[in-house]
């Protein structure tokens, strides 16, 4: 049980600034950007630059079941989970349509110049590919929320899973951006593959949702694969298994000496999950059906 405790009075605080400058003005702004201090910022616990709201808005302020504060403004308590590690990582979904076929071999295809590019460098790759891997769940779920609002009609649950999806996935990359920094070239590459890849994906999705998941269903294979690798490597000693960034040990509940190796292990469980519901959503289209009509796997980790 986390607790949140609201900041009372910091509207009518920031309010009285519009015109009067008395002592209690005065007190009201120091203890806004004292609350604000004390907060955190959205970049993490180190960044603690006083921000005065006029307009009154204020994060709650949350504390730990220890009593501790919490120090992440980028994702909050009831955001964090443990991972499921009980999950097959092995499963796979044989493609025999043309389309299945289709986003199949584009994958695979995919996969040769991204070897020969990072080769071994595993938690470069990581990084790279997690820059991709947040993008699908955006796209499908924005499409989602417009087909939603044009058609009149909920969504069922599934564009919150998409977004769901894409918030982890850009997890992952906060995760290992505390591992490996990227450099110049590569910061270009992910600049320039975002742009294509963005709007590939836009059109795929508009054009045939069932392609798009399952070819995003067999891109969380790769990733599963590709974590493997980097086990691997940690295992063998080619990769230094340094200690688990902080913001992972809070993410996905890891204990405090929780080393490189833990976060790749919980990172590859989260591929497995959103290998599932990827095909499971293609799945439901190859069935005639709208994604609508199955209730949406919320919360599934
Ligand atoms: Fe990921
Ligand atoms: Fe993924």
């Amino acid at each position: 049980m986390f607790i949140r405790f609201p900041v009372l009075g910091v509207r009518n605080g920031s309010t009285v600034a519009l015109g009067e400058k008395d002592h209690d003005h005065q007190q009201a702004q120091t203890q806004t950007q004292t609350q604000t201090q004390t907060g955190g910022t959205a970049g993490g616990p180190d960044n603690h630059q006083a921000i005065a709201s006029y307009w009154g808005i204020q994060p709650s302020k949350v504390t730990k079941e220890d009593g501790t504060e919490w120090r992440w403004n980028c994702f909050r308590p009831w955001e964090t989970y443990k991972a499921d590690l009980s999950i097959d990582l092995k499963k796979h979904h044989a493609p025999t349509t043309f389309l299945d076929k289709l986003a199949y071999w584009t994958v695979k295809s995919l996969r040769y110049p991204t070897d020969l590019f990072f080769q071994r460098r595993y938690g470069c790759r990581a990084m790279m590919l997690e820059t991709v891997a947040a993008v699908p769940g955006m796209v499908g779920g924005m499409l989602l929320h417009c087909k939603s609002l044009r058609r009149f009609e909920q969504s069922g649950g599934w564009i919150k899973v998409l977004l769901e999806e894409a918030e982890n996935e850009r997890m992952h990359l906060m995760t290992f951006m505390e591992v490996a920094k990227p450099k110049w070239y590569e910061r270009a590459l992910v600049f320039t593959v975002q742009g294509v890849f963005f709007n590939a994906y836009f059109l795929a999705y508009l054009i045939s949702p069932k392609t798009a998941h399952r070819a995003v269903g067999y891109l969380e294979e790769e990733a599963i694969h590709s974590y493997t690798e980097f086990l691997k490597e940690l295992d063998k000693g080619n990769i230094e298994n340094v200690a688990a960034p902080a913001i992972a040990i809070d993410y996905w509940h890891l204990p405090p000496d929780a080393t490189l190796r833990d976060v790749v292990i919980v990172v590859r469980a989260d591929e497995a999950h959103h290998r599932d519901v990827n095909h499971f959503a293609s799945d439901i289209h190859c069935q005639g059906h709208e994604l609508k009509e199955a209730p949406a796997p919320l919360g599934y980790h």
